[in-house]
């Protein structure tokens, strides 16, 4: 370290063990005392390394733009040497050397990779998937990274996005535990841990509600759907102490959400108190020109900073505008005053000012990526966030001793797709185990055959002549099929959500080579598929979504039984694309369909097609069978500062021990705004061995009957609730209270 930086940092040391006593607050008022507007403006650009390509590539000269103090932060730039170099540059070869923050895209494991999060929400499991993010901050810590994009909190109902696999799904409560969970995962309880991260709840707000399902098209909600719907997953981050905040690329409501006054200073730092920074979506700023809503880049910048986001990624607008715009008056300088005070908090919550070497250590690095007890819980949580949608006859589990199994499908034997989109430096040439070397856990190469029989994508049916052979010659077949993980994620929408390709044609061929033959399908993909011929063509249907590093054998674990499934679907799964957007909490509409009429006329319905989607919210089968029995209410009262008591009894009625997601859902009958026919209010996984039975209770407030009314107010109102315990979203209440 230089005499000069020496220098500095005894300045701020000096200044900082005088705030000692106060905060962090205080430490960077001090250093800001010595910025100067252009090294405050330095600190809202974000630039990207080379270690990873996200987004459009913009070149950038990064040493350059670090000397000169024109960089906050890095996305894409990781390892100890890599960020030590680059960190090394920030703290010695600039005036004041303050740190850089180095971020990037762990959203569902960095080396050792987990199942998408559409998968890992399936699970719902909060301590697992809590355990999936502490990992990964482990991971990503010790190859020098300081935060991670985040968990993406996107309310999800429309599987055309492609998006959908990176979120938890469609339900505003399981989403907002879920989010709690993550940013428990990733910050730990003290930052200023060298194996802690800071978190990004992203992508505020509304992204997945983009017109028809494409990625980065318009968003128009009331302020009734955006509150009760879309926001509350990013609330629970804030209420769980998430450091920072990503703005999205999508308009809402005709203004763009990385310019959007209302979203990013209403709602986000007035009405919640949110004290983290607000970094942009990969030129979401400079995209507000295309928007249509700004004039030109200087006006983007005006417009970004204006509006509440604090740093820039990749858009080069605020290192090029900021400066004259302060100059002339249209931001004042206590605005980006704010902004670099943010990013600077949150540089000394992680202790980079302490020491802004703390994340390099060559050692750790080595000794931390894929240690064994990663993996073994990677497999845990893939077999975790499995869901068995299908299982005629009980055809699954398998037994070790088949004689012969023919496994076909271009996913048998992949070990590339397997780790799904944005799985950051998941290796995907070797490292994860397939399906084909998963079963080799349980199968003797004899009793195996294998074919691809097709590609994903290619209508090339030359394959299918083999695979044809080999079903025949076999005693159980299993395929394993499904969409590429670069056909679901970011720019990855689709019109058609069925199994990609030919591969639904050589279902059919294998099924009519094989009349009486168990098939089995495991299917891999990043959103829910419309199943709706499979279902008749197969018996059993194994969802595994991308599995990850270990998800071949996490397969193969629930194929021959070492593990019951016990995954529950957080997405509907419709009939059909003409159903979309289908989910269970929807309202009843003036024509409700009678269940004893479903083609009546003059009802809310299809000529053409059921209501009712393939496979609901909360669906997934079990190798055994529970039974709910005696539910009871503790009153058929609640008053407003009381508590109610729902109980149901559950047993394990079948022949393998097993979890449950028991769920708690109510009806609002009557509202002052019309209310969802169902809403999740709660859920507990319960383990049952075989012939075993727990009474599973759940406490209910007023509190958790809130929403919010046409005039914006979070309120309750008196009146008839049903309430139910239940397997998944497809019941019918049986029972009410009355909140007085
Ligand atoms: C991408 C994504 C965002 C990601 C960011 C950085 O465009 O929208 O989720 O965190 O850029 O890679």
């Amino acid at each position: 370290m230089t005499l000069k930086t020496k220098l500095t940092y005894s300045i701020i040391f000096v200044f900082g063990h005088v705030a000692l006593a106060q905060n962090y607050e205080a430490k960077v008022d001090s250093l800001m005392k010595l910025m100067t507007l252009q090294e405050k403006i330095g600190q809202t650009v974000m630039y990207s390394g080379s270690w990873d390509q996200t987004g459009p590539i913009v070149g950038t000269d990064n040493a350059k733009y670090i000397r000169e103090g024109n960089m906050g932060a890095m996305l894409n730039a990781f390892t100890v040497k890599g960020t030590y170099d680059l960190q090394k540059v920030a703290v010695e070869e600039t005036r004041l050397g303050i740190p850089l923050l180095f971020g990037y895209d762990v959203i569902h494991g960095h080396r050792t990779i987990f199942p998408i999060n559409l998968g890992m929400a399936a699970s719902w499991d909060l301590k697992m998937i809590e355990e999936s993010s502490r990992i990964s901050a482990e991971e990503a810590s010790a190859e020098g990274l300081h935060w991670t994009f985040s968990p993406m909190v996107d309310i999800a109902r429309d599987p055309r996005w492609g998006r959908i696999s990176e979120g938890s799904g469609e339900d505003v409560y399981l989403a907002s535990q879920i989010a709690k969970a993550y940013v428990k995962g990733y910050q730990g309880d003290d930052l200023s841990k060298h194996n802690t991260i800071l978190a990004c709840a992203k992508h505020f707000v509304g992204y997945g509600a983009a017109q028809a399902g494409r990625d980065y098209h318009t968003v128009n909600m009331g302020e009734g759907e955006l509150r009760n719907v879309y926001l509350p997953p990013f609330k629970a981050a804030v209420d769980a102490g998430v450091e920072t905040f990503m703005s999205a690329f999508n308009e809402l409501n005709g203004v763009p959400t990385s310019g959007n006054k209302f979203t990013l200073r209403d709602i986000l730092q007035e009405e919640w108190g949110f004290k983290g920074f607000v970094v942009s979506d990969y030129t979401s700023i400079n995209e507000m020109i295309l928007h249509g809503f700004a004039k030109d880049s200087t006006d983007a910048a005006r417009i970004g900073m204006n509006a509440g986001v604090d740093m820039d990624m990749m858009g080069s607008v605020y290192r090029k505008h900021l400066k004259e715009l302060v100059e002339e008056g249209k931001v004042d300088e206590a605005i980006v005053n704010d902004a670099c005070r943010r990013i600077l908090l949150a540089k000394f919550k992680l202790g980079l000012f302490d020491d802004p070497y703390r994340y390099i250590d060559e050692k750790r690095e080595a000794e931390t990526k894929y240690k064994p007890e990663f993996l073994s819980k990677a497999r845990e949580i893939a077999a975790a966030s499995s869901v068995l949608l299908q299982n005629k006859n009980n055809v699954l589990p398998l037994s070790k001793e088949t004689k012969s199994i023919a496994f076909i499908g271009p996913l048998v034997k992949d070990e590339y797709d397997i780790l799904g989109n944005w799985a950051a430096k998941g290796d995907r040439k070797g490292k994860a185990v397939s399906v084909f070397e998963g079963v080799l856990e349980y199968l003797k190469p004899n009793q195996i055959m294998y074919a691809k029989g097709c590609d994903i994508l290619k209508d090339d049916e030359s394959g299918f002549s083999e695979a044809i052979t080999i079903s025949k010659k076999a005693d159980v077949i299993v395929l394993v099929m499904g969409e590429g993980h670069h056909m679901s994620g970011e720019a990855a929408s689709r019109t058609n959500l069925k199994i990609p390709g030919i591969q639904p044609k050589l279902i059919q061929k294998i099924r009519e080579a094989n009349p009486d033959k168990k098939i089995i399908l495991v299917l891999m993909n990043g959103r829910p598929i419309n199943l709706s011929d499979e279902v008749n063509l197969v018996d059993a249907i194994l969802e595994v979504w991308f599995p990850g590093t270990m998800g071949g054998a996490a397969t193969a674990d629930i194929l021959f039984g070492a593990y019951n499934p016990s995954g529950k679907l957080t997405v509907t799964f419709p009939r059909n694309v003409g159903q979309v957007p289908i989910y269970y909490n929807m309202k009843n509409t003036g024509r409700p369909i009678p269940d004893n009429n479903p083609t009546e006329d003059y009802k809310s319905n299809y000529i053409d097609s059921p209501n009712s989607p393939l496979f609901v919210f909360g669906h997934g089968l079990s190798y055994t069978t529970f039974k709910y029995a005696d539910f009871t209410l503790s009153s058929h009262t609640l008053s407003f500062s009381d508590t109610l008591k729902a109980s149901v009894v559950v047993s394990n009625t079948g022949g393998f021990d097993g979890y449950e997601v028991v769920q708690l859902y109510i009806h609002d009958k009557v509202g002052s705004v019309t209310r969802p026919v169902k809403e999740l209010k709660g859920f507990q996984k319960i383990f049952l061995k075989k012939g075993e039975s727990k009474t599973v209770t759940f406490i209910l407030t007023a509190e958790d009957l809130k929403f919010y009314n046409s005039e914006m107010n979070y309120t309750v109102e008196h009146g008839e609730f049903e309430i139910a315990i239940a397997p998944s979203s497809d019941f019918k209440f049986k029972n009410s209270f009355i909140l007085e």
